[in-house]
């Protein structure tokens, strides 16, 4: 199957690009290199490489996991020519919410005003995270096509993280107090804490990282929420948050997509007691949970290690390499 594919888009393609593909889509190959892989399709950002990513969507039965990653990376390419299999991925109530959740959020990144009514379809969805996700990713398209965007948005030199974010963080305020009640407001709409939540990942210092453990471990209404915050405490990769991503994680009443975000954010903050803390959590009996700590483990090496970039991007003509 694998190679039938390769060899049918072997003219089009560079070696780079076919060793990438016999890594992400061969299930024999270890997680954590398939991750690599994916993430090295990600930044090259072309065609073929999201050909490869639809792929690995169409076919991959083992991991939630990548399947959740694979939707993630097709958003943040902000691939048209994915919409349709991230339509399917969402509307498929065979697989994991997570994944389901992904999709959508990517349809967000993406960002065109045709795919509203497909979101539209899922808003009182069973599925929680799907409903809430599909409500901010309609909100996040209508905002991108409004004269607000370009009046509240900051100028690209002044981002501070280069993600498609599935909210814009508020430009009203900077102070953290005002910031801290807006996100831990559990009456209030999820776009609202949304906003508040971005703000607080760009000051990243140690106050703003208290407000959003709060919340992470207050919060009794969203777990789509508590989930992106343990996502932005891996982009803000800031070690005040280990304390409270240690006891996410340890916390077995917890979803599991807030979980994984936990060990996955602690493999990015990579302070030296993480190692141990995730190793604990590689035979948790959720699966998910545990090839989060496995991959989040690997991205700790990667942190330790000073490599240039998270991704195994062989060079032309070289064979097997690694990392
Ligand atoms: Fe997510
Ligand atoms: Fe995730």
């Amino acid at each position: 199957m694998v190679n039938t594919f390769i060899e049918r888009n072997v003219a089009d393609w560079k070696p780079t690009h076919k060793k990438l593909a016999e890594l992400l889509l061969d299930p024999k190959t270890p997680l954590f290199q398939r991750y690599r892989a994916l993430f090295s399709l990600k930044n090259l950002a072309d065609k073929p490489s999201v050909d490869i990513i639809i792929q690995c969507l169409r076919e991959e039965k083992e991991s939630d996991l990548l399947l959740h990653e694979l939707t993630y990376c097709l958003g943040q390419m902000k691939s048209k020519d994915a919409i349709n299999v991230l339509c399917e991925t969402m509307a498929d109530p065979s697989l994991h919410a997570m994944v389901r959740h992904e999709a959508a959020e990517s349809l967000g990144a993406i960002s065109q005003l045709d795919t509203i009514p497909e979101l539209e379809k899922f808003l009182n969805d069973d599925c929680k995270p799907l409903a809430d996700t599909c409500l901010l990713a309609i909100e996040k398209i209508k905002y991108d096509h409004s004269p607000d965007k370009q009046k509240e948005d900051p100028a690209p030199e002044e981002a501070v993280h280069t993600s498609i974010d599935p909210v814009p963080a508020t430009t009203n305020t900077k102070s953290i107090a005002e910031l801290r009640t807006m996100l831990c407001d559990q009456e209030a709409p999820l776009w609202k804490r949304y906003r508040a939540l971005f703000a607080l990942r760009d000051i990243n210092n140690d106050d703003a990282v208290h407000a959003l453990a709060e919340a992470m471990e207050t919060d009794v209404v969203s777990s789509l929420l508590r989930h992106e915050i343990g996502f932005v405490f891996g982009e803000m990769q800031n070690p005040a948050s280990v304390p409270s991503l240690s006891r996410v994680l340890a916390n077995t009443k917890e979803e599991p997509m807030v979980r994984h975000e936990a060990a996955e954010a602690l493999g990015s903050v990579a302070t030296p007691e993480v190692f141990e803390i995730l190793k604990k959590f590689t035979d948790d009996p959720v699966k998910i949970v545990r090839d989060s700590c496995i991959v989040a483990l690997d991205m700790f090496d990667y942190e330790q290690s000073g490599e240039f970039q998270y991704a195994i991007v062989p060079k032309e003509g070289e064979g097997e390499k690694a990392f």
